[in-house]
């Protein structure tokens, strides 16, 4: 009698399959989007201790850095969230021409937004954002005065990283590019969380438009709060 081959020998696994059919691309790129728009709201929410004075960011920045090796594991989870999300956009990028009829290339396409029309370019802006954003106050290389900005805290001497935001916004250009930066962010999240729901089966055609409104909102919410700072060393609020 034959026997029916074992699974480990008929091909791939069948996870591997999942992750590579339409719909496990699109749930990898809807929940490692749900990762980064966590990111992004607690990002904000602790950038806003800026709000209480230099003493609380400080606090706020150096308790982040005393994570020590945690820091890392959560850099590396994070750099791995943006290369799935950007890896298997990609592919259902490329799916989707190769699915596309070739007369229909050079139509408009109606009733979709601006924001959901522009979604891989403003993603690729985002992305080039955001390594100048690293550059600027993580690597501290665009300024390397940002490397000594030292200050005492509670009897500690720490990087005073209160001195180096308000130092960086005071630069015009600089923030202006965050501010146009952060527009884009804004664009491609504003479509991006309303899409996720979609993926998920989170919605249907009578709460979708209440859904797109309250995506919507939130974006714009994040933006406001995230320009709010540049804004307010511009206009001295906070020096
Ligand atoms: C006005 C807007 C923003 C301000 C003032 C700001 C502020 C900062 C500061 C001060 C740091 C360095 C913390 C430290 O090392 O001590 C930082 C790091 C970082 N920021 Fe922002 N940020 C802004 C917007 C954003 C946005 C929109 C994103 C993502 C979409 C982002 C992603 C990051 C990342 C990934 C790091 C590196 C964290 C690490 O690994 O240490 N930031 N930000």
């Amino acid at each position: 009698m034959i026997s029916a081959p074992s699974q480990s020998r008929s091909g791939p696994h069948p996870i591997f399959l999942w992750l590579f059919s339409s719909i496990g691309k699109k749930t990898v790129v809807a929940l490692s989007g749900i990762v980064l728009v966590l990111f992004v709201t607690g990002h904000l929410l602790g950038n806003f201790t800026i709000y209480l004075g230099k003493d609380w960011l400080n606090w706020y920045a150096e308790h982040l850095q005393s994570l020590g090796p945690m820091l890392w594991v959560i850099r590396l989870f994070m750099l791995a969230t943006v290369g799935a999300h950007i890896f298997f956009t990609m592919l259902l990028w490329k799916e989707n021409q190769a699915a596309r009829p070739k007369k229909y290339i050079a139509s408009d396409p109606v009733g979709t937004s601006v924001f959901a029309r522009t979604m891989r370019l403003s993603g690729l802006i985002v992305l080039g954002f955001i390594l100048f954003h690293l550059a600027h106050f993580t690597v501290r290389i665009v300024d390397p005065a940002f490397q000594h900005m030292d200050t005492m805290l509670d009897g500690h001497e720490v990087h005073d990283c209160y001195r180096m935001v308000v130092t960086g916004f005071s630069n015009v250009p600089v923030s202006i590019l965050y501010i146009v930066g952060l527009f884009l962010l804004m664009m491609h999240l504003s479509h991006g969380i309303g899409s996720l729901f979609q993926t998920l089966g989170l919605t249907n055609r009578r709460i979708h438009p209440l859904i797109e409104t309250v995506t919507r909102a939130y974006a714009w919410l994040l933006y406001i709060g995230y320009i709010s700072i540049p804004i307010s060393v511009l206009t001295g609020i906070v020096k």
